[in-house]
């Protein structure tokens, strides 16, 4: 009943939302942060994923993101990320509002995404500005560590995603926040939500009235506040759900 029903509420959607995370990119091959064999149950995230850790040592920086960056290059879109795309060419959804950093929704056809943490596509010179694609700067890294930038000769380029302790994006946070205010149907999708502002945006459109639904592997600290919840994993949950909603003209 819960597929059914979180097919209903899609398909009266009209301002829908949904909020990913790591969890929707599990099943093209990237690692999740928390949860069993989660990055962080290898590594300290301070340590290794904050800005005053980059600035200290970037070398160290990008040994940890040459492996998570690698697997990301070569990551393709899932049927998860389809789904959304679909959800939001039919207009049940109007934006992706996402903590990864991958660029999936965008190569599966997600035309809104909202980057709340950033992305892992460009790298950009602390020093000088000088920006190129992170798939440039990957190729490199046998030879080069920490990478150094091809304008000034720097050594602090850094993937523009936003590290622990850096500012939030602004204009998405305002721009996330904004649709949930407004949104009917909010669709979390693979996200533990504990990282604040965007474990927020939930919370915010719960608050307005929105019917809420979780898909997540594990129970997550929202699930009381959903109208569906469904344990399970987001590339077969998701177009299951899709299967379920009535036929779009
Ligand atoms: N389908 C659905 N959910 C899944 C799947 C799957 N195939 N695989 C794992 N999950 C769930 C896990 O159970 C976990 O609860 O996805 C969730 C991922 O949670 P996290 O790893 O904490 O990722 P996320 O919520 O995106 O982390 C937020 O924390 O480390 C920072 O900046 C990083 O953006 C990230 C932020």
């Amino acid at each position: 009943m819960t597929i059914q029903h979180a097919a209903d509420l899609l398909s009266s959607a009209r301002r829908g939302l949904a909020l990913t995370g790591a969890g929707v990119s599990a099943e093209s091959g990237i690692p999740t942060f928390r949860g069993e064999g989660g990055l962080w149950t290898r590594y300290d995230p301070v340590k290794v994923a904050s800005i005053n850790y980059f600035m200290s040592d970037p070398a160290a920086y990008w040994k940890v993101s040459k492996e998570r960056g690698g697997v990301a290059l070569a990551a393709k879109p899932n049927p998860a990320h389809q789904a959304l795309a679909r959800l939001e060419s039919e207009g049940h959804i109007s934006a992706v509002a996402t903590q990864n950093t991958d660029g999936l929704h965008q190569d599966s056809g997600s035309k809104r995404v909202i980057e709340l943490h950033g992305s892992g596509r460009m790298v950009e010179c602390l020093d000088c500005g000088h920006r190129e694609s992170r798939a440039q700067v990957q190729k490199r890294l046998d030879d080069e560590m920490p990478p150094r930038c091809p304008a000034c000769s720097g050594t602090f380029l850094k993937p523009t995603v936003i590290l622990f302790g850096e500012p939030m994006p602004q204009v998405a946070v305002r721009e996330a926040f904004d649709l949930a205010g407004q949104a009917d149907v909010m669709l979390v999708v693979g996200s533990s939500l504990v990282v604040f502002p965007a474990a927020e945006v939930p919370l915010i459109a719960v608050r307005s009235g929105a019917a809420m639904i979780v898909i997540n592997a594990e129970p997550t600290p929202v699930d009381r506040l959903a109208e569906v919840v469904i344990h399970g994993r987001a590339g077969e949950v998701l177009p299951e759900i899709l299967r379920a909603m009535p036929i779009s003209a």
